[in-house]
């Protein structure tokens, strides 16, 4: 169905230990297509599970998971390979090829999952990629140890849109870095966002301002389990107990 949610998780449990213990336990959530959708949470909750679930790296013990209109559980190891191109991933580290310059970096997607193009045409989409988040092309041939950690985030992004995606995924974007370099990426992940109409953002943040400044929605999730689903305006509002003291201590300590 074309207009069925980004992602529709139906009472998903998640166990390593089968089944003493339950990471995920019922999650049950839908992210509208073309939200920016931020996931909040302590620590150890269960966020990057539940986003290694949307990509299919996990597998629910129990429950499904539909992206995009696909219910994973459908899919074999082949197709998903192919379904994951339709994603574009951030995590924490940019998590770059040390040996491969900027541009080959961006290129490398393309390489991998457009063989259709020739090499020319790789490098223009890989160039206009990295024009898009901003980097000044003198640095393209640039290693990503010669650039500074700002620029390697834009690599990082550029890269993961290089395959134009229809969902962005970020975990932990902005986790250690300085006050000036986080709000540069949040600002290119909200930019990034309104510049691709139709494109479903999804945010795992630690960073609250952050969430509440840019997020349409947000999810919190509690020991495996979905605390709250809202927009901004829910969580100011909200009466759970949790949520309140999680919103007030987040945002004090901005
Ligand atoms: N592959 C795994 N095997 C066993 N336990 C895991 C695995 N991945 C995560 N966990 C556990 O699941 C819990 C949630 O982890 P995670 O989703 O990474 O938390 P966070 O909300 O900080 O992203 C943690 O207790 C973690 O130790
Ligand atoms: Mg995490």
């Amino acid at each position: 169905m074309m207009n069925e949610p980004a992602v529709v998780m139906k009472d998903v449990m998640k166990s390593f230990d089968g089944g003493k213990d339950y990471v995920l336990k019922g999650i049950n959530m839908e992210i509208p297509r073309g939200s920016l959708t931020a996931i909040i949470g302590f620590s150890g909750t269960g966020k990057s599970v539940m986003l290694k679930h949307l990509l299919g790296l996990y597998k629910p013990t129990s429950g499904s998971v539909r992206v995009l209109g696909t219910d994973l559980s459908k899919l074999s190891p082949d197709q998903l390979t192919k379904f994951r191109c339709r994603f574009g991933v951030l995590f924490q580290s940019a998590a770059l090829f040390d040996d491969n310059t900027v541009l080959e970096n961006v290129c490398f997607p393309l390489y991998e999952h457009r063989r259709d193009l020739k090499e020319a045409q790789v490098v223009r989409i890989a160039e206009q990629k990295l024009e898009e988040v901003g980097l000044d092309p003198k640095h393209f041939g640039k290693l990503p140890s010669q650039i500074s950690g700002g620029m390697q985030k834009r690599t990082g992004l550029a890269r993961a849109l290089a395959l134009d995606p229809e969902i962005l995924i970020y975990d932990e974007p902005t986790t250690g870095l300085d006050p000036i370099l986080t709000e540069m990426v949040d600002n290119l992940i909200l930019s990034t966002h309104k510049s691709r109409p139709g494109t479903t953002s999804i945010m795992v943040s630690h960073d609250l301002s952050a969430a509440f400044r840019i997020a349409d929605h947000i999810v919190m999730l509690d020991s495996g389990k979905v605390l709250l689903f809202g927009t901004p305006e829910d969580f100011f509002k909200t009466d759970i107990e949790l949520v309140k003291k999680f919103v007030n201590k987040g945002m004090k300590h901005q």
